[in-house]
């Protein structure tokens, strides 16, 4: 069974912005799917509509075996969303945010009492339950989003860029966080421009650019798709150039160079081979944005394949 099936979706702001132009996406039950796309692509317009915030124009959604328009209340009921702006009241106590939430599900005070203490013990809140939102971190109230969104035990959790703005540390204990709950069965959509997070997490992902899914694909095979990439090479001083001329290096300046290696084991196997030639490497990183390079890559190959553009 699929958690979500999006057929043909649009949707034209009323100011005439057309978000969203024919969307086609399944995401099986027990999945973890990315949807991925720069700023503006139309993923926040998605989940607005999968969640119900937004109206859409035309097509259609169904959410397990409940159809967004037939079976609303339904389809609301089995999922968990974590927007991408914090909407909680900062004056509200932490455990009245997730106990008032319960509320609105109809589950009964007891239930949610024991579900919230649960879920903020789990998201490491349990000892800040008495104090007013306001006066959490940043990452403690990504943390309080989650919780809030878990308490009527979602089979479908969504996710709006919840690690953006959110620090390294944060990020990968939210990861881990995802990767039990999703390992307990709970669907998860989560949106994001960070490859490097779809990478870690998500088994598919769905890459959508000015409101058209472009790819939708195992992350595996998407991957592949940036599978090189461009490094840039700091040495104290570039010796020997015609050893490396083979990487194709694009000199820079007399320290700083540019060469495009396929995988990290080529990364490591280049320097070990540049110390080889006395070129002492001081700093070396990726050049571009991955991302926007997986983007080009799909849209140079549908070109190619005479598909798009
Ligand atoms: N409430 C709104 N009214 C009008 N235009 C909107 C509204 N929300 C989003 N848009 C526009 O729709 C497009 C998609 O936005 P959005 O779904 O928020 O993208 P993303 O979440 O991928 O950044 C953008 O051009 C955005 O400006
Ligand atoms: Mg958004």
């Amino acid at each position: 069974m699929n958690s979500i099936s999006i057929q043909n979706l649009t949707k034209t702001y009323a100011g005439g912005t057309e978000a969203l132009k024919g969307v086609n996406l399944e995401v099986a039950s027990g999945d973890f799917c990315a949807l991925l796309g720069a700023n503006g692509a139309g993923k926040t317009t998605i989940i607005g509509i999968l969640t119900g915030l937004v109206n859409k124009t035309s097509g259609s959604v169904r959410i397990f075996d409940y159809d967004i328009d037939q079976n609303h209340s339904k389809a609301k009921k089995v999922i968990g969303v974590v927007p991408q702006e914090m909407n909680f009241n900062i004056f509200e106590r932490v455990e009245d945010i997730v106990v008032n939430q319960a509320g609105y599900f109809g589950i009964d005070r007891t239930t949610a009492f024991a579900e919230a203490e649960k879920n903020l013990k789990q998201l490491r809140l349990w000892d800040r339950r008495h104090e007013i939102a306001r006066n959490l971190s940043g990452g403690m109230k990504r943390r309080l989003m989650i919780a809030r969104a878990l308490v009527n035990k979602p089979k479908l959790l969504i996710l709006d860029e919840p690690t953006a703005g959110v620090d390294v540390e944060l990020r990968h204990s939210m990861w881990e966080f995802l990767g039990e709950l999703n390992g307990q069965g709970v669907t998860i959509l989560l949106t994001t421009h960070y490859l490097e997070e779809v990478e870690q997490l998500c088994r598919q992902a769905a890459i959508i650019k000015d409101g058209q899914i472009i790819a939708n694909d195992r992350v595996k095979n998407l991957v592949k798709l940036v599978a090189k990439e461009t490094y840039i090479v700091h040495v104290d001083e570039i010796r020997s150039l015609e050893k490396i001329r083979g990487y194709n290096p694009v000199v820079i300046d007399e320290n700083t160079f540019e060469v495009e290696l396929s995988k990290e084991e080529r990364l490591n196997e280049f320097i070990a081979y540049l110390s080889q030639l006395g070129m002492m490497v001081t700093d070396f990183r990726p050049k571009g944005n991955r991302i926007e390079k997986l983007f080009l890559n799909i849209l140079n190959s549908k070109t190619e394949a005479g598909i798009g553009a």
